[in-house]
């Protein structure tokens, strides 16, 4: 697995401060609101793991599963849920947790359609952006870290279900793709 790695971008170390930071921002944006955090997997699983220990507030927690149709073609921001909510968000702040923010699409879907169904707010919290790539504009309220137009995976993101085992979020080898 490591011979595949070109370049690590964010170690570990910067993704706990970082992780921290976001969490005490969250805990104090928070306080006496019911707090629902959204995870989008598989990607944000491990990142959310962690960004909830560093919440002091009692929080709910869901997940959904999305997938974007035709990703290479020119994509109309239709999103297909792959697996949804167990209950309903009405009157709940909604936070939802993302991997990465690339073209902005898979974002823009969710967060309209998180916001018809009658939730208080909802806002978007995202370990890394590609702002290069964007082409829906979406809202971030909290942001780990900028990134380059680079192919990216660790810390739960992957690359064909490989690589989210890895600790810090690294660059692959151009060989690795072939
Ligand atoms: P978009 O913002 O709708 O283009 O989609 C973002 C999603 O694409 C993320 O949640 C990831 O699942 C995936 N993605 C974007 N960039 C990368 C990357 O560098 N590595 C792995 N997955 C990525
Ligand atoms: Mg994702």
């Amino acid at each position: 697995m490591e011979q595949n790695i070109k370049e690590v971008l964010v170690t570990e170390k910067e993704l706990k401060e970082k992780i921290t930071e976001i969490g005490l921002e969250i805990t104090n944006d928070y306080k006496g609101k019911e707090l629902l955090i959204i995870g989008v997997l598989k990607g944000a699983f491990t990142f959310m793991a962690d960004l909830i220990r560093e919440i002091k507030i009692p929080v709910e927690i869901d997940f959904m599963a999305v997938s974007s149709y035709g990703k290479s073609t020119k994509s109309s921001g239709v999103v297909r849920i792959l697996k949804d909510l167990e209950g309903s968000i009405e009157g709940k702040h909604i936070l939802v947790v993302e991997d990465i923010i690339d073209t902005g699409l898979t974002l823009s879907y969710l967060v309209k359609n998180l916001e018809s169904r009658g939730a208080a707010s909802v806002k978007i919290c995202t370990l890394l952006d590609k702002p290069e790539r964007r082409t829906a504009s979406v809202d971030i309220k909290y942001k780990g870290f900028d990134i380059p137009d680079e192919f990216v995976v660790g810390y739960g993101i992957d690359f064909a279900e490989k690589y989210r085992n890895l600790s810090e979020i690294c660059v692959l080898k151009e060989e690795a793709y072939s």
